[in-house]
C-alpha cells in the first residue's frame, strides 16, 4: 500500500510504549482522547509499525466493526495475528461454530482477516472455547503479541460481561509475552470499566490521556501544503486555525484541503468554510429528530446527568412534566425508550439500571441545546 504523504508519523510517541512494555513492569494500558483526535490513526500507522520492527506479533480490533458481538471480531483478529491460516483451518473442523462466522474483508492498514460473527445463542457458549483455542495457538509460537482493542468501551456492556471476564482471565495468565492497549473515546466509560472494582477489568490497565497533536504536526503540515501552494501558507494562520478548529486533526485538515483547491480566498476564509461544515451537528440534528418525544425527553435526563434510577418514581415524574402529561408515565415508558436507544447504538447500558451515551459529543450537543429556548430538547 502507498504510504499516506500526509501522515505525521510519531515515532516517539510509539516507543515510549514499547519501552514500558518492555521494562516488563506493566503490560497493559489505556488511552483515551475525543473523537477524531488520532487515536486509530496512531495506532495502526505509527505503533503496529514499530511493534513489528521489534518482533512483534500485532492483533487491532476495532469493536465498533460488531458491537453485538464483540467476541468474534476479537477471536478473528487474534487468529488473523498468529496464524496466517486460521480461517481454513478452523473452518475444516466440522463441529466448529466459526463455520458461523464468515470472514469480513480486510483491515485495509495492514492486511489481516477481520470476522463477522453471526453466533446463535447457542454457539455463543463456545465463543470462551474459541479464545482458548486462540490462545494456546499463541502460546505454541515464540513471539510476543501486541493486543490492541480499539473502542474498548464497547466492553463495558452489561450485555458483554461474560466474554469480558473470559478474556481477562486469558490475559491474566500471559502478561509476559501478550501486552494489550485499550483505546477509546468515552472516557467516562473507561473510567468504569478499569477503576469499579465490580468490572472485570478493575485496576487492569491505567489509564491515561492520549497525547494530542499539536505544535510539531502543525509545523509538518504546513510545509508539506507550502510545497505545493502558490499561496504560502503561514504558521501564524495554522495555529490559529487548529485552535479554532479545537485542535482537531482531521478538522485541520480539512482547512488544508479547502485552502489548497481555493488558494486565492485566503486562509481565512477557507477556515471560515470548514467551521461552517465540521461545527454545523446535521447528523447530531437529524439524529434527534428522528426520535421519539418519550426518548429525546429520557435522553435529555441523561444528558443533564442528574438521574441515577430511570425506572424509579421522581425519575417517571420529571418524564410525565417534560412529556406535558398529567401525571407521571408507567414504568415501560423508560423501559421501552431505553431498549430503543440501545438499539439505536445511542446508548450503553454498563450495569443494572446504569447507561451512558456512546457518544459524549452528543450529550454535549443535547445540552447546548437546552439553553437555546425554541428548539430546546428539554
Ligand atoms: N498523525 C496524523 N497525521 C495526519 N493526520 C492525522 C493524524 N492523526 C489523525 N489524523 C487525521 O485525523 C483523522 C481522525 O483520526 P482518527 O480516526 O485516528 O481519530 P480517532 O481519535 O481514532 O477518532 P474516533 O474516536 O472517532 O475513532 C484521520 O482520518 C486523519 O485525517
Ligand atoms: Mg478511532
Amino acid at each position: 500500500m502507498k504510504p499516506d504523504q500526509w501522515h505525521f508519523s510519531r515515532p516517539e510517541l510509539a516507543a515510549g510504549y514499547l519501552d514500558l512494555f518492555g521494562l516488563g513492569l506493566s503490560s497493559a494500558r489505556t488511552l483515551f482522547a475525543q473523537r477524531r483526535m488520532g487515536k486509530t490513526e496512531f495506532l495502526l500507522k505509527d505503533l503496529i509499525p514499530a511493534a513489528a520492527a521489534r518482533g512483534y506479533l500485532s492483533a487491532y480490533v476495532n469493536l465498533w466493526d460488531d458491537d453485538k458481538e464483540p467476541a468474534g471480531v476479537l477471536v478473528g483478529a487474534l487468529y488473523g495475528a498468529i496464524e496466517p491460516n486460521w480461517w481454513a483451518r478452523l473452518a475444516r473442523r466440522a463441529k466448529s461454530p466459526v463455520r458461523k462466522l464468515k470472514a469480513s474483508g480486510k483491515i485495509p492498514a495492514f492486511g489481516e482477516a477481520s470476522v463477522e460473527a453471526e453466533l446463535s445463542e447457542e454457539d455463543k457458549k463456545y465463543v470462551d472455547t474459541l479464545l482458548s483455542d486462540a490462545l494456546k495457538a499463541f502460546d505454541s509460537q515464540p513471539k510476543p503479541l501486541l493486543l490492541i482493542i480499539d473502542e474498548a468501551q464497547v466492553l463495558a456492556a452489561v450485555a458483554h460481561s461474560n466474554f469480558a471476564h473470559a478474556l481477562r482471565a486469558e490475559l491474566d495468565v500471559r502478561k509476559d509475552r501478550l501486552k494489550v492497549i485499550f483505546a477509546g473515546s468515552s472516557e467516562s466509560t473507561l473510567r468504569t470499566m478499569f477503576g469499579r472494582s465490580s468490572e472485570p477489568f478493575f485496576n487492569w490497565a491505567p489509564l491515561e490521556a492520549f497525547p494530542l497533536l499539536g505544535r510539531d504536526f502543525l509545523e509538518f503540515m504546513v510545509k508539506k501544503v507550502n510545497t505545493i501552494a502558490k499561496h504560502q501558507l503561514s504558521m501564524k494562520h495554522a495555529v490559529a486555525a487548529f485552535d479554532q478548529l479545537n485542535s482537531t486533526p482531521e478538522f485541520f485538515r480539512r482547512f488544508l484541503e479547502r485552502h489548497l483547491t481555493y488558494p486565492f480566498d485566503g486562509p481565512d476564509a477557507a477556515l471560515q468554510f470548514t467551521k461552517e461544515h465540521v461545527f454545523n451537528n446535521e447528523q447530531f440534528k437529524r439524529q434527534w429528530t428522528g426520535l421519539l418525544p418519550a426518548d429525546r425527553a429520557l435522553l435529555g435526563m441523561m444528558a443533564q446527568g442528574m438521574v441515577s434510577d430511570f425506572h424509579g418514581q421522581a425519575a417517571r415524574e420529571q418524564l410525565g412534566t417534560l412529556l406535558g402529561l398529567p401525571k407521571a408515565p408507567p414504568m415501560n415508558t423508560p423501559a421501552h425508550s431505553l431498549r430503543r436507544l440501545q438499539a439505536d447504538n445511542i446508548v450503553t447500558k454498563l450495569a443494572h439500571g446504569e447507561y451512558r451515551f456512546e457518544d459524549e459529543a452528543f450529550a454535549q450537543w443535547i445540552r447546548e441545546q437546552g439553553t437555546l429556548g425554541d428548539d430546546a430538547p428539554v
